[in-house]
């Protein structure tokens, strides 16, 4: 109803934003024009937003293809638990910098920021395990943090007085080890011998599956239905060429990698880059063992390629060629996988 009526007056007006983009014109003159203190909550939506995020808040916008990053999908599984309401206000407010997601503070007032927030979480964000106030984490209060700890880090009574001692599911041994199948069993039936004892008598199927994957995504920092973790065990060819048949370059990658991927990746590619402390899951370490024994190069390829469903890595083949993303491919592995200079 309201949507399609304002698709209608879209075009001309995406148009003069996006030339506003192009060309780094200040956007503030050509939209102060237009913001009125009173507009109703969908309007600011479709009025300010809709242009790169799209009227279904998916990020599918005719404006998407030439931003990079591109606009955030608010659809995606995972981003309501990412993209908490308090960092939706600082983002709005304050923009996103080195982005095309500018500052809207001096167009919108503190209460329509509020508004839009709320008005785009509820539409569009799907509820994850994990958020805030969800059915995990108040499960994971009331039975485990006792033990394990409000942080997900061992509690200190409990290590003390322990053999073995609670799992710290923020340690790297957590993150290789336990798949997300594993830890559905462990705590289902628990651990023989041990203090973890078995919740099929307290907790349902679906509420254990819950908890599990607020831990997942509270301290592991993996998503609920990040693969990367089931590999992570299982020893792989760490030899194998790249599936295409293509050779990297990997001079022209570094290139590359230290202009799109050190944001995130950090230059060391350690997962610490500038834009790291603000994402969830954390960008990938390449340095840790997991990374090590299983990112080879079809590996990296296709994770270039295809990015990763419900985290902010980008899936590059849309705007890179297989020689490229080769070329990057075989940067990141010699440099951090086989700890080799580029080139050499
Ligand atoms: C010119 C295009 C453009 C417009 C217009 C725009 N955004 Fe964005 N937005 C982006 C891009 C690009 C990103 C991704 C930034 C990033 O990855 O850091 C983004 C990211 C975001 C995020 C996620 C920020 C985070 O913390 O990761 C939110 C929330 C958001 N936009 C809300 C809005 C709202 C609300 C409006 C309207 C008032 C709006 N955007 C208008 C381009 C736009
Ligand atoms: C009384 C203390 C205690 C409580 C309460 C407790 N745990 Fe544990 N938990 C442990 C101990 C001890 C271990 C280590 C067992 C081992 O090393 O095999 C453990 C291990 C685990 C593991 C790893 C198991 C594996 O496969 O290695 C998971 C997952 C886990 N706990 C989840 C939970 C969840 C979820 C809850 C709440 C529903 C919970 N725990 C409550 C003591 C506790
Ligand atoms: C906006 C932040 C961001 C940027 C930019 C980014 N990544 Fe990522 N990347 C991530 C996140 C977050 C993950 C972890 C996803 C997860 O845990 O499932 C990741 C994961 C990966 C992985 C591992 C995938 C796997 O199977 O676990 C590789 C390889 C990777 N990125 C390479 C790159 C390269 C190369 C670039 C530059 C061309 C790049 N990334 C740019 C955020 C980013």
């Amino acid at each position: 109803m309201m949507m399609t009526q304002h698709m209608n007056k879209f075009p001309a007006q995406s148009i003069q934003w996006l030339i506003g983009l192009l060309y780094g014109m200040s956007w503030a003159g050509l939209l102060q024009a237009e913001a009125a203190e009173t507009v109703p909550l969908d309007e600011i939506y479709h009025d300010y937003c809709s242009v790169c995020h799209g009227d279904r808040g998916d990020g599918r916008s005719r404006a998407m293809g030439s931003m990079q990053p591109p606009p955030a999908d608010f659809t995606r599984p995972g981003a309501a638990l990412e993209l908490t309401r308090e960092r939706m206000l600082v983002s709005i407010r304050e923009g996103r910098p080195g982005t095309a997601m500018t500052a809207w503070k001096t167009q919108l007032s503190d209460t329509q920021i509020e508004a839009v927030t709320d008005f785009i979480r509820e539409r569009f964000m799907l509820p994850v395990a994990g958020e805030e106030g969800s059915e995990g984490a108040r499960l994971y209060a009331e039975n485990c943090s006792v033990c394990h700890g409000d942080q997900g880090r061992t509690a200190v009574w409990a290590e003390n007085n322990m053999q073995p001692a609670p799992r710290d599911f923020t340690a790297e041994l957590a993150a290789s080890e336990l798949t997300r199948e594993r830890m559905v069993r462990s705590v289902t039936f628990g651990r023989p011998d041990t203090a973890m004892a078995g919740f099929r008598d307290q907790l349902a199927p679906a509420q254990i599956e819950a908890v599990v994957d607020y831990i997942r995504t509270a301290f592991m920092g993996q998503g609920a239905d990040s693969s990367m973790v089931e590999a992570a065990p299982v020893r792989i060819d760490m030899e194998l060429p790249f599936t295409s048949g293509l050779v990297g370059d990997p001079v022209r990658g570094q290139a590359f990698y230290l202009q799109n991927c050190v944001a995130c990746h950090g230059e060391r590619g350690d997962g610490q880059g500038p834009r790291a402390y603000f994402i969830l899951p954390k960008p990938r370490d390449f340095t840790l063992e997991a990374s090590r024994a299983t990112l080879n190069r079809p590996v990296l390829y296709e994770a270039i390629a295809k990015g990763r469903r419900g985290a902010e890595m980008p899936a590059w083949e849309t705007v890179l060629d297989a020689q490229t993303m080769t070329d990057i491919a075989e940067y990141v592995f010699q440099t951090f996988i086989r700890l080799q200079k580029a080139g050499s």
